[in-house]
């Protein structure tokens, strides 16, 4: 009997912690803004690469709530691009057809940022290609505490509160949970990103920093997920004990 290929998973919706700008700034000897630009640079791209292969939901970290406590240049240059990417360079996210969705305390950025958000929110409301949420002043628990905050606004009883109704609340329930999260550079941690929402997703850490990201780690992000492992891939896991499916995918990634 032939069996039936089973068709492709491809996940909807991919979070990225896009991290380690510095870090491969200090590798060249450039000052810091050189691996936030290229940073911002890729930013433009990467979505595409993961929309063309029928990701829905591309969910990027691109500035946290912890991340105020930086210098003050390198927070009004980080500030700068988000509204160079709002303003002068909005029409490369428009042309490419990306929904943009902002998560966090966007009403707390400075300037006219807050009100630039919500335009791009609106603008680019009809656009098809795929969705990409920029967590922007975000954090997991932060993001909580304003959930309850509104519910508690909201005059919300004990007999009405459950997962479901909670979820309401977080800033961009209709997008569901990443199924994957991927965070550049190698630390292994989620520092706040998608608290509620990660409670299932699977955890990818690549040791390779946010610039030199490529086409074709797109590719092995996706690859992992369908479960469509290269034969040198398999062989290295039937290696590897216990069933920690994180540890076996870093390993995996770091021998290729
Ligand atoms: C993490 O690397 C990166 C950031 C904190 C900033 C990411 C922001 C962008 C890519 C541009 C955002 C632009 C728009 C339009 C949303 P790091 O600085 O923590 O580097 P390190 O880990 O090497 O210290």
């Amino acid at each position: 009997m032939i069996q039936k290929k089973e068709p492709k998973k491809i996940p909807k919706h991919v979070g990225i912690i896009m991290d380690g700008n510095r870090r491969w700034a200090k590798e060249r000897n450039l000052p810091r803004r050189e691996g936030h630009a290229k940073g911002y640079a890729k930013l433009k791209i990467v979505p595409d690469w993961f929309f063309s292969r029928g990701v829905e939901v591309v969910s990027v970290y691109a500035f946290s709530v912890e991340n105020w406590d930086r210098e003050r240049d390198e927070i009004n240059f980080l500030m700068k691009l988000v509204k160079r990417g709002l303003t002068d360079e909005f029409d490369n996210f428009y042309q490419r057809g990306y929904r943009l969705l902002f998560s966090g305390r966007i009403n707390e950025l400075p300037g006219d940022l807050p009100e630039l958000c919500y335009a791009t929110a609106i603008k680019t409301k009809d656009n098809n290609r795929g969705i990409l949420n920029i967590c922007l002043n975000y954090g997991g628990r932060a993001e909580l505490v304003d959930a309850f905050k509104k519910m508690i606004a909201k005059k919300v009883t004990i007999d009405q509160v459950h997962e479901g109704m909670i979820r309401k609340y977080l800033y961009h329930e209709e997008i569901g949970d990443p199924d994957i999260i991927v965070r550049t550079s190698g630390e292994q941690r989620l520092s706040g990103f998608q608290l509620w929402q990660a409670a299932y997703s699977e955890l990818l850490f690549i040791k390779k920093f946010w610039p030199d990201f490529e086409k074709t780690d797109t590719d092995f992000i996706l690859q992992l997920d369908d479960g469509k492992i290269n034969p040198k891939i398999t062989k290295l896991w039937s290696n590897l004990p216990t069933n920690n499916r994180r540890i076996r995918l870093e390993v995996v990634y770091l021998k290729l």
